[in-house]
């Protein structure tokens, strides 16, 4: 269990509040005029990926404040009780150990005593032994065809991974197999997949931690009746269902061949479920030795992360930046950009990963809080965004930090693209730290031969305030590699975060009540009687959906 320290009543958030109220008064810029090192002082790399957090608003005294809020809050311990199995999931009493799914070393982590990681090996092995059968057409469907498109029906952290990564690791993929995914509960998801599809070279993973989520279990269902409606045959389902799941017996009531399952864990969270059998479509889609480099990425930081002094650890460095904007400036949101066409689900990924660990409002003794805790997440890829939200981000009255990333080199070099491409990328960072000064306006203006009239007309629209913090990550390439461990930066950052706010960041009570209320009202919607159980506009809804479907 993790310990309860109030996060707002330590004595580095007091030092932090009254930091504030002095260097809010400087901009970003003038940091830098005061200091001709700050680019190099305020960056740090790792591997391939270099992490640039000079344009924030702060200075050394802002860093060894935060450092010092993390060590009152017993960072450190919190993460070493997350690496050795505790239970800091309380809520769930559950350990948290993404971390051992990846664990590239080997080395024995105990869950209640029991090491785990033989499990973990094995259940890779089956992956390994699987993904391969499948790329090399040895699996064979019900007809002696080769498997040529998966389906993944899952949803939340059961599909949300494996969408983002196959997407980002396209490169990888196989030619000759696709990947599709199917999460909404809208049959529209579903049917528009399944059409183009042959039952005969089409395998369904039906991933579900529990076997028991609405959404997915109505996809599957619907998928099996598809694929017999083809097949005629119950026996022929094992050739093109496999599941990825905690629950044999869900599983064995379906249909599946158990010896076609392939296990997790309740020490996994959905959310942190790549790395575990759920990550299987990856391993087939860009084959199992591209899948253990992303681990292996993802290994490399948690080793950077549970080792470095928290000055040089770059989860640490993301995660006490968020709470300075979170909880000093106001901040509501914080934006994700990839310069990087491939990773246009990254932002969405996280927004799971982030927004359903850290939206909580209770504290880990129980108690409601009175400070800001999970921001906004959101994010597109770069340049779209810089054609939809940005004009709000540069000139809107919302302080919305945003970290960009950009690969060096493209996956797809042609022509000037990928200078074009960076151009902005470098050019976006500089002009939110920047801004654009009345004088540099006025004389933009005047260049363009505008009268005096005109001029001080539009000078107060086309002033920048700039001083807009930015991260900016530059990685060689991405690779399964850095692709693992961009993703681990920003788990092991939410985590950080989590532990300062003093919430429990692996549990999602949030997400139960609309389910509840949704299986209520499920059997209400079966005959046309009108409903009066419910407040006067859900009455009103659903008794109109009554009368117009009819
Ligand atoms: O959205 C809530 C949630 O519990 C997520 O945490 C999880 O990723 C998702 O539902 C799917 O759950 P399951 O894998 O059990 O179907």
């Amino acid at each position: 269990m993790l310990e309860s320290v109030k996060f707002d009543q330590t004595t580095a958030y007091r030092k932090l509040k009254s930091h504030h109220k002095t260097i809010s008064k400087q901009s970003i810029a003038e940091l830098f005029d005061a200091d001709p090192k700050r680019a190099s002082k305020f960056s740090l790399r790792f591997q391939d990926i270099f992490v640039d957090f000079s344009k924030n608003r702060i200075n050394g005294r802002t860093l060894s404040y935060l450092i010092d809020l993390a060590n009152e809050c017993r960072l450190s311990e919190a993460i070493n009780k997350m690496f050795t199995g505790e239970a800091i999931n309380a809520t769930e009493n559950r350990a948290v150990l993404h971390t051992a799914l990846r664990n590239r070393s080997n080395e024995p982590v105990y869950v209640n005593g029991k090491d785990v990681m033989p499990d973990v090996n094995r259940v890779l092995g089956q992956m390994r032994t699987f993904s391969e059968s499948v790329r090399s057409g040895e699996w064979k469907g019900y007809t002696d065809k080769k498997i040529t498109d998966i389906v993944n029906i899952g949803i939340g952290g059961s599909d949300l991974g494996p969408v983002m990564v196959t997407e980002a690791l396209k490169p990888y993929g196989k030619k000759g197999l696709k990947v599709h995914f199917v999460s909404n509960v809208d049959g529209t998801h579903i049917s528009e997949t399944l059409k183009g599809l042959n039952p005969a070279t089409t395998l369904f993973m039906i991933a579900s931690k529990t076997f028991t989520t609405q959404e997915t279990m109505a996809n599957a269902h619907t998928a099996r009746a598809w694929f017999l409606e083809a097949a005629k045959d119950e026996n022929f389902v094992k050739k093109h269902f496999v599941a990825i799941s905690t629950n044999a017996k869900g599983v064995a009531e379906f249909g599946i061949d158990t010896k076609n399952m392939f296990e997790f864990w309740d020490w996994v969270g959905g959310r942190y479920s790549l790395w575990s059998a759920i990550g299987l479509s990856i391993a087939c889609y860009i084959g199992f030795s591209n899948y253990e480099q992303l681990l292996t990425g993802a290994h490399d930081i948690d080793q950077h992360f549970r080792h470095s002094t928290f000055r040089k650890n770059i989860p640490v460095i993301l995660g006490l930046l968020g709470i300075w904007y979170n909880n000093f400036y106001g901040a509501e949101s914080h934006a994700i950009l990839p310069y990087d066409q491939y990773m246009h689900r990254f932002a969405a990924y996280f927004q799971q990963g982030d927004m359903e660990s850290n939206g909580k409002s209770v504290n880990r003794s129980g108690e409601k809080i009175n400070y800001h805790t999970g921001p906004v997440i959101w994010g597109e890829p770069g340049t779209n965004g810089q054609h939809a939200f940005y004009q709000l981000i540069h000139q809107g009255t919302k302080l919305i930090p945003c970290d960009f990333m950009a690969p060096v080199i493209s996956h797809n070099p042609i022509g000037e693209h990928h200078k074009l491409l960076l151009s902005n990328f470098f050019a976006q960072t500089e002009a939110l730290m920047n801004g654009k000064s009345e004088a540099e306006a006025r004389a933009e203006l005047e260049k363009a031969g505008k009268s005096k009239e005109e001029i001080d007309f539009l000078v107060p629209f086309k002033v920048f305030e700039g001083n807009r913090p930015t991260n900016s990550f530059l990685f060689k390439k991405l690779t399964p590699r850095v692709l693992g461990s961009l993703i681990a930066i920003y788990e092991h950052k939410i985590f950080v975060q989590g532990v300062i706010w003093n919430i429990f960041s692996f549990d999602q009570w949030g997400v139960e009540l609309g389910k509840q209320l949704a299986n209520k009202i499920y059997p209400e919607l079966q005959d046309a009687e009108p409903v009066s159980s419910h407040d006067g506009s859900t009455n009103q809804l659903i008794n109109l959906y009554k009368k117009w479907r009819k």
